[in-house]
């Protein structure tokens, strides 16, 4: 790749993430209040087209942008091998669990079928939130 195009690759990457992150760290704040509403209300039916949309328009397209173009900059500048990498990896790779999970959820509040309370969802707030700190940390430090 030639290097004129890397920072720019890198800044259409870092684009992706904010996005990504901002839904996978609002989605459970929605899913908090979600689960006091009742169901049937029209709160409730509100709640379903704001988490749809977050997921389907928006947190998911960034996820895989920044997956493309983050893999594809690894495979460039060789960075398969190093260990910070591997580390980064390892959380975004749990991070996409985290998103196909809260994809789930949205499939369930939808079917009026969720199982969980808000304390469930504000715990599940927290993770990728240590998550994204890490996986940040790892790659600007790049401390190993
Ligand atoms: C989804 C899979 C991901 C892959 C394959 C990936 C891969 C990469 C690669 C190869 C770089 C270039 C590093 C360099 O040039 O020094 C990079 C940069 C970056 N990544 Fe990711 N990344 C992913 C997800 C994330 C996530 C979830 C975050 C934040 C929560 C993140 C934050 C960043 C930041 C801030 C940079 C810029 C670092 C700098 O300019 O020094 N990435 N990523």
């Amino acid at each position: 790749m030639a290097d004129l195009l890397y920072p720019w690759l890198k800044a259409l990457h870092v684009i992706a993430v904010i996005s990504w992150m901002a839904g996978i760290l609002y989605m459970p704040r929605l899913f908090v209040y979600h689960c006091d509403a009742e169901i049937g209300s029209k709160q409730s039916e509100t709640f379903k087209i704001m988490e749809r949309r977050l997921y389907k328009a928006i947190m998911t397209p960034a996820m895989i942008v920044a997956w493309i173009v983050g893999l594809y900059i690894a495979w460039d500048r060789q960075f398969f091998a190093e260990p910070w990498f591997h580390g980064k990896l390892a959380m975004v790779v749990a991070m996409t669990a985290i998103h196909f999970f809260l994809g789930h959820s949205v499939k369930a509040f939808a079917a009026d079928k969720n199982r969980h309370g808000h304390k469930f969802y504000r715990i599940i707030n927290e993770v990728p939130t240590l998550l994204m700190i890490f996986v940040v940390l790892l790659v600007i430090v790049k401390p190993f």
